[in-house]
């Protein structure tokens, strides 16, 4: 084993004072650097007075051969440490769940990583699912809480592709900044039944992407291997730059030539070396100067020397040679001063050359890059766009196609300030257009060929929609890579953050409750039924729902949404949505129709109605899922304990009743036994009036108490009981069927 080669610094003589201070936070000669294979660079450290402090211990268990090194005094396994990504590299433990022959779980393990002081890489890292039969779960937490779900479904091996992960035998996705803590599950829908032949086990687990291929193989091996490797983003402490700064005696970029910045993922700060200079920048001194003309690239050989100094280098002419204004390289001299004359005449001519030169070569790259945006205008349906423009004649306007420039100027380019919002199909960012209207623009992820046909369609029927709260699509842009949409801005954010951050939620009342559910049912049952060709938004939830200052609900992000053909009543789908909000009967079958939103509607309103998150692995098992939670809680008749104190307190209790009522109904686990959007439209709308207008007050006959009156009355004679006979409430993460619901009657 190597010991620190550390030369004590002179300068540090000159006082005891600087001494005392900078050896009480470094490591002496006597640290060790590497354990087994593994170098271990300060500031992690593996005894006492090596590391700087206790976030970068580092255990090196002598029993094993080589040594191996642990993070801090846990069973994580360092494989790596990296200074200048601010990197370790650990293994971590895969989820399994197999089953035998006769379809029993044979064994079922949980994955579960806990960093104390760090957090795992969002760059680097996969959530990856692998299996035919298989979904998992995985549940995060740290600076944030995150709760994600993946499945990966096969018929048969060779319907895998080495290599891809698009939801065939494996699926993967990214997961979020600033989680410390992973918990991770895995289950099957059918016990592997139909495709235990070759792939007995569904497996989960986080891994470095870069680490791991997915192949057809791994289906039956996977067993074998119990754990990947896994990257981790380390920090030091939990300041920024600035304040560390103000602690010159704790902040751990001691080396002279150094800077620090702020880490990426959680709080805290990294040091680096300056340019020019390699090394450790936590040692004082650890910062040295690079020999850059050890590096024959640096200057020109034949032409030029090479000369190093500290924090750099130049490269100066040889003898016989002058600069010719390029730093890469000199020129042989001429001595006539005739010659200077020829010269200057010369490069007269090749200014001349050079202006016109770079003139045509200019207006070549405009060509190419308007050829550019034409392909991808034309690649992306624009000409398709353009013929059914014309072909429906004044029902669209074409200013509605905005061009590239147009929208580059209103977002400042894309720049990051102006991002609102990234989700699953795409990053929403804040423009303004030339006549100050603000807009959202959403870059879109989707770029596949097969739907651009779709894609149009939905711009069309999305321009058409007129629907106060339905978010207003003013135009698109197709001249680049991936589409792009403009839409209304809506200033007040999601429902989500109205539910669920308590500040917002205390003004969020009954009446505004109840006025945002029937909005949304409206804006629902107007896609539903009144458009030429019924639309299924497929992912309803509360951070869909955007409200505007006045607490108007705009429903919104129609990237998974679909177009149902009129001749059609469902369609077989690949399954999308989010879980917590997903219909178990569509998750089951893949059949796509309207009441799959009803469901996921229902959802939403219980989400309201409670203040809790629609799925909390927080909660005991049996009331994770909020749907099930709030089913069997209207059947045992304790509705008024999970419902947000706020409301019961403000509430007419008769009135939450049969709002809940109406979402035991929504989530009933057979389609064809929800109301339609339609139904619970006018249920919610009857009962928002009835809030607004109490019966018995003065303005009972104001218009709207009249169109009320003259309305469909039976859309308040609300059913106070509820079927039972069919209904059974659903957990997907369980995967347990509870008892079907049984009111008493
Ligand atoms: C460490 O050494 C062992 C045996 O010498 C070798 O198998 C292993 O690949 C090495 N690991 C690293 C990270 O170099
Ligand atoms: C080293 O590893 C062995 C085997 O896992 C274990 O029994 C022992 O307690 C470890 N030693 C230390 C110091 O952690
Ligand atoms: C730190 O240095 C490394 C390599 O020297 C470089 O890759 C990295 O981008 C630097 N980080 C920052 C934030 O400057
Ligand atoms: C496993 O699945 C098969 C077929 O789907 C079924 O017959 C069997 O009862 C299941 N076994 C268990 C333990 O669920
Ligand atoms: C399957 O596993 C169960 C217990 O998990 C065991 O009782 C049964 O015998 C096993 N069946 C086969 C065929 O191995
Ligand atoms: C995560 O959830 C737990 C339990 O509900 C809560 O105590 C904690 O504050 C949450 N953390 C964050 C960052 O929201
Ligand atoms: C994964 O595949 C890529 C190219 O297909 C290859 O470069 C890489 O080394 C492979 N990684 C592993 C871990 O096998
Ligand atoms: C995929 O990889 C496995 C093993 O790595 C191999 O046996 C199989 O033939 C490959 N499949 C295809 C389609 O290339
Ligand atoms: C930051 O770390 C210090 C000591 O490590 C601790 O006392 C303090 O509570 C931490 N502050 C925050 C905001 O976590
Ligand atoms: C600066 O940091 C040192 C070491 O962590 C600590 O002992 C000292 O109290 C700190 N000084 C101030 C002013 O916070
Ligand atoms: C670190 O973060 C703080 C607060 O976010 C910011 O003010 C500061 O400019 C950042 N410093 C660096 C070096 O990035
Ligand atoms: C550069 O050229 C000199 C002689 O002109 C030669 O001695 C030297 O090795 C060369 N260096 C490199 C890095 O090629």
């Amino acid at each position: 084993m190597a010991l620190h080669a550390m030369l004590l610094p002179q300068k540090l003589l000159l006082g005891a004072f600087i001494l005392a201070a900078i050896a009480a936070s470094q490591p002496d000669s006597s640290c060790y650097d590497t354990c087994g294979n593994v170098s271990v660079p300060y500031p992690f450290g593996t005894t006492d007075g090596c590391y700087l402090d206790l976030a970068f211990l580092i255990t090196c268990n002598d029993s094993f051969e080589p040594p191996k090194p642990f993070l801090g005094s846990s069973n994580i396994d360092v494989l790596d440490i990296s200074l200048s990504d601010g990197e370790l590299r650990i293994t971590n433990f895969i989820a399994s769940d197999c089953y035998n022959e006769s379809g029993l779980p044979v064994h079922d393990f949980y994955s579960d990583l806990t960093l104390e002081d760090f957090f795992i890489s969002y760059t680097r890292n996969k959530f990856t699912v692998v299996g035919c039969d298989t979904y998992a779960f995985i549940y995060g937490s740290g600076v944030q809480n995150y709760t994600s779900g993946l499945d990966a479904r096969c018929d048969h091996i060779d319907s895998v592709v080495n290599g891809s992960c698009s939801g065939i035998g494996c699926s993967q996705t990214s997961i979020p900044k600033g989680i410390s803590s992973l918990y991770l599950s895995v289950n099957s829908y059918k016990n592997h039944s139909a495709v235990r032949s070759f792939n007995p086990c569904g497996f989960a687990f986080v891994v470095e992407a870069e680490a791991y291929n997915f192949s057809s193989s791994d289906l039956q091996q996977l067993e074998n291997t119990k754990s990947f490797p896994m990257v981790i983003d380390w920090a030091v402490g939990n300041e920024t730059c600035e304040d560390a700064k103000k602690n010159m005696t704790s902040y751990a970029c001691k080396a002279e030539d150094s800077y620090c910045y702020n880490s990426t993922n959680g709080p805290g700060y990294r040091c680096n070396c300056s340019t020019g200079f390699h090394g450790n920048p936590y040692l004082s001194d650890g910062c040295t100067d690079i020999d850059e003309c050890k590096n024959p690239e640096s200057c020109d050989n034949k032409t030029q020397i090479c000369n190093n100094f500290f924090g750099g280098f130049n490269c100066s002419c040889r003898k016989g040679y002058e600069e010719d204004g390029s730093e890469k390289s000199c020129r042989a001299k001429e001595n006539q001063s005739r010659v200077i004359i020829i010269a200057l005449g010369f490069s007269i001519g090749l200014l001349a050359l050079v202006v016109g030169g770079s003139w045509i070569s200019c207006a070549l790259k405009r060509r190419k890059l308007l050829k550019l945006k034409q392909k991808f205008f034309k690649q992306n349906g624009g000409l398709m766009l353009q013929q059914k423009i014309t072909s429906q004649r004044g029902s669209m306007e074409t200013d509605k196609i905005f061009s590239t420039e147009e929208l580059e100027k209103a977002t400042n380019n894309y720049d990051k300030s102006r991002v609102l919002g990234q989700g699953g199909y795409g990053t929403v960012y804040k423009g303004v257009l030339p006549n100050k209207k603000v807009v959202a623009i959403k870059k879109s992820k989707i770029n596949d060929k097969s739907q651009i046909e779709q894609f149009i369609n939905e711009v069309i029927v999305l321009t058409q929609i007129n629907h106060k709260n339905v978010v207003k699509l003013l135009g698109c842009c197709l001249e680049t890579e991936v589409p792009l949409l403009v839409y209304e801005f809506i200033t007040n954010g999601t429902l989500y953050d109205h539910i669920h951050n308590k500040s917002l939620s205390s003004s969020l009342s009954w009446e505004k409750r109840l006025k945002i559910a029937a909005e949304t049912a409206g804006a629902l049952a107007y896609l539903h039924f009144s458009t030429s060709m019924p639309i299924i938004h497929r992912d309803v939830k509360s951070t869909n729902i955007l409200l505007d200052d006045n607490y108007m609900a705009k429903v919104s992000d129609f990237g998974a949404s679909k177009l149902i053909p009129l001749d059609k009543t469902q369609l077989t789908t690949l399954v999308q949505g989010t879980f917590g909000y997903l219909d178990p009967e569509y998750f089951h079958t893949s059949q796509l129709t309207e009441k799959s939103d009803v469901y996921s509607f229902g959802v939403v309103v219980a989400e309201l109605l409670t203040g809790k998150e629609v799925l909390s692995f927080n909660r005991p098992e049996s009331e994770r899922n909020l749907a099930m939670y709030f089913i069997s809680a209207i059947k045992e008749d304790r509705l008024v304990q999970i419902l947000e104190d706020d409301i019961v307190n403000e509430g007419n209790i008769e009135e939450l009743k049969e709002v809940s009522n109406l979402v035991g109904r929504c989530l009933r686990v057979r389609g064809e036994d929800r109301p339609t959007m339609k139904e619970v439209a006018m249920e919610l709308e009857g009962l928002a009036v009835m809030v607004k207008h109490p019966w018995g007050e003065d303005d009972l006959y104001t218009e709207e108490a009249e169109y009320f009156l003259n309305g469909p009355r039976h859309s308040f004679n609300i059913d106070i009981g509820i079927d039972c006979s069919s209904t059974v409430g659903y957990s997907s993460i369980t995967n347990q069927v509870p008892k079907p619901i049984d009111d008493g009657r």
